[in-house]
């Protein structure tokens, strides 16, 4: 197991009607002004922001509105919210929503107490050294970005979609998750979020860290409650501790927990931020794709983790030639990603000429030459994994 620090300060408060507390939570961390952050309109639809709205206003807070952020959140977004809340002086940032709206509240959050571009984060030319404070009312178990300390985003100018980890000033001060909030979401945001999860956590598991087995057994025993719990919602979106289940998966898979101690991968998600980049696809079906395309990739080049995710994920038989071991695991896998009516091709996705030059071409200017941990993926490698996805 390697050295590790992990810092995880963020409240959680879970449960039937925790929504209505994010006026209290407010004022606790300090508040008197804060900036409503909220999507393109689900949480106006359900009723949701006036609730939020209402505890806010009832805690004594004076609140600004920063509405319209869309999947693949966008940079033009941040600078609106930066200018905003200097303008008024606002003091944190209440996201409701999903990963898009948390993201775009944390890089406003990082570029409002900051000289330079925001952007400088993501280019890794500067360190978030101070930001706002930012308070979590989540509607999509996803992303994670409820427990993380990092942000997205996508500059519409060069269409380079980035992330910053900064998980000292980032980390959100509370996250308020009511699992009955997610009973609007469409079946197929769902399943995008069940693929992201399991995909954050498949991120951490494969790896060449030898004897981490607290940290194995975390990521199998999580990606099993997410196989089980995933069909029963797909079956009846209203199934409480389902949802509540898979919510409390969705921060768990991404706070850190699962990967404590193991050197992580994260060549798929690099992989996938190229993918709804150029074609604005939805991050977790563009996972469903990447990630069983990475794996077959992986099964001729360092086997040893997929048999064991394999068997004890998978259930599949152990006995006989490792590599038909793995391939069933992935099989499995995605016969799982179908079932819940993702896709598991690029051309399934929607994009039927994928732009391969292209992708290779971004993802290594983005991400260097050499791109992940399991086995380090050259421009070659990466080329023939996007085509093994078409
Ligand atoms: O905009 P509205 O109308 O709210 O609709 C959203 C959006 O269309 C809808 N939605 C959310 N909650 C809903 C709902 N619809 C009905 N009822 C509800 N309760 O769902 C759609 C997707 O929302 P989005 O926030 O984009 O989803 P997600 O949480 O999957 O976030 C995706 C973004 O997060 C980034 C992704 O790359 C992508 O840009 N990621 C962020 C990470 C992080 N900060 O740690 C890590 C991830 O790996 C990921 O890269
Ligand atoms: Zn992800």
């Amino acid at each position: 197991m390697n050295n590790f620090i992990f810092y995880s300060p963020t409240e959680f408060v879970f449960g039937k009607d925790t929504e209505k507390q994010v006026g209290g939570l407010a004022v606790k961390y300090g508040a008197s002004k804060v900036l409503v952050v909220y999507g393109g309109g689900s949480a106006k639809r359900s009723g949701l922001l006036d609730r939020v709205k209402r505890s806010l206003t009832d805690a004594g807070t004076v609140i600004y509105e920063l509405g319209g952020i869309q999947p693949n959140p966008v940079d033009t977004k941040v600078y609106e919210g930066i200018e905003l809340a200097r303008r008024e002086g606002v003091e944190m940032l209440i996201a409701v929503g999903g990963g898009s709206v948390i993201d775009t509240a944390k890089a406003i959050a990082a570029g409002v107490p900051y000289e330079g571009d925001f952007w400088d984060f993501f280019l890794g030319k500067a360190e978030v050294k101070k930001a706002l404070k930012v308070g979590v009312v989540l509607t999509i178990p996803a992303a994670g970005s409820e427990g993380s300390g990092d942000s997205v985003i996508t500059k519409v100018e060069t269409l380079q979609k980035l992330g910053m980890h900064a998980p000292e000033a980032l980390r959100p001060v509370f996250s308020i998750m009511n699992p009955e909030l997610t009973y609007t979401l469409p079946p197929f945001q769902t399943a995008c979020g069940v693929a992201d999860m399991m995909a954050h956590i498949m991120e951490r598991y494969f790896s060449n860290t030898k004897e981490v087995e607290v940290s194995d057994r975390l990521c199998e025993g999580v990606l099993k409650a997410i196989i089980e719990e995933a069909p029963k919602v797909m079956a009846d979106p209203h199934d409480y501790d389902a949802r509540a289940n898979l919510m409390w998966a969705g921060m768990v898979a991404h706070n850190g927990t699962c990967g404590v101690g193991c050197e992580e991968d994260w060549a798929s998600h690099a992989m996938e931020h190229e993918v709804s980049a150029l074609y604005d696809v939805a991050h977790g079906a563009g996972l469903a794709v990447i990630f069983p395309a990475w794996m077959t990739w992986m099964t001729t080049h360092n086997l040893h983790k997929l048999v064991q995710y394999a068997v004890r994920v998978w259930d599949a038989p152990a006995e006989g030639n490792p590599e038909a071991v793995a391939l069933e695991g992935i099989r499995r896998l995605r016969r799982f990603f179908s079932s819940l009516g993702l896709p598991i091709t690029l051309r399934e996705l929607g994009i039927d000429h994928p732009d391969m030059d292209r992708m290779v071409e971004n993802l290594h200017r983005n991400k260097g030459e050499l791109l992940g941990n399991y086995v380090k993926l050259t421009r070659e490698d990466t080329r023939e994994i996007y085509r093994m996805a078409y």
